[in-house]
């Protein structure tokens, strides 16, 4: 009952020229299959017009990376849930890593930003995962089951399964070392224990959870095996539409 989907996470990638380049030979590469696969795009915000323009009427999602908690107001740099619902964008990354690591997003952030996200019409995609550091101590469930608490706390049980969550272990983020399909899945099966535990059963069954972390053409189709992986969120491999292609093929 979960359909795999699969979302191209273009970091800071991508200017409008490019991005229009690559949507157009994704839209052409994709027309007229079997759609047993969704498929995502997250270009930089710069690019999301030509991307949304490029990709209407296709059935391939348009994601922002990124979106500010308020409607509107004095922060200076930023964008919000509104702006690019506005823009056609359906979907929002939400504490990706790197926005947890390198821009200070804390639990507390990241829970607005997801408040933002069903504010504004935005589907999240929500992002956990554990540090190095915190899986060599043992820690890596916890760590998972409070950013998961934290953020999905105060949200209605029959709104989660409307929240795609991605799990990203940070270690496995740009470093050509992927989880193994194993590691993933018990990790993806704790995500899942935990929304059994916490939601009526329909919540558990039908809420997506991604993988993310040096996802390729060539480890994909052993990831998208296992039960509990109902879709990827990749990074580099991403950045190729024919390397992008193979993961979706291989999720199909
Ligand atoms: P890589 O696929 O480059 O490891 O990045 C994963 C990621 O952060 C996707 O959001």
């Amino acid at each position: 009952m979960r359909r795999k989907f699969i979302v191209g996470n273009w970091k800071m990638h991508k200017g409008p020229a490019e991005a229009d380049t690559f949507a157009d030979a994704l839209k052409r590469a994709l027309a007229g299959r079997d759609a047993a696969v969704d498929v995502g795009v997250a270009p930089p915000f710069l690019s999301l017009p030509a991307v949304v323009a490029r990709l209407k009427h296709t059935g391939i999602q348009v994601a922002a990376q990124n979106l500010h908690a308020e409607i509107q107001g004095a922060y200076t740099g930023e964008v919000s849930g509104e702006m690019l619902r506005g823009a056609g964008v359906a979907y929002c990354l939400v504490g990706h890593s790197e926005r947890r690591q390198l821009f200070g997003e804390t639990d507390a952030v990241v829970e607005k930003k997801v408040h933002a996200c069903f504010r504004s019409g935005l589907l999240p995609i929500l992002c956990v995962g554990e540090t190095l550091a915190e899986r060599e101590a043992g820690h890596e469930r916890e760590v998972v089951v409070r950013q998961l608490q934290a953020a999905l706390g105060k949200v209605q049980a029959d709104q989660v399964p409307s929240v795609t969550l991605a799990y990203e272990p940070v270690w496995a983020i740009g470093t050509g070392k992927t989880a193994s399909p194993l590691q993933a899945q018990e990790m993806h099966a704790t995500i899942r224990g935990w929304l059994e535990a916490t939601y009526p059963a329909f919540v558990a069954r039908s809420t997506r959870i991604q993988y993310g972390g040096s996802v390729k053409g060539a480890n994909a189709a052993e990831l998208m095996k296992m039960p509990d992986i109902d879709g990827a969120l990749v990074g580099g491999a991403a950045l190729n539409a024919e390397e992008f292609l193979q993961i979706i093929a291989a999720a199909g």
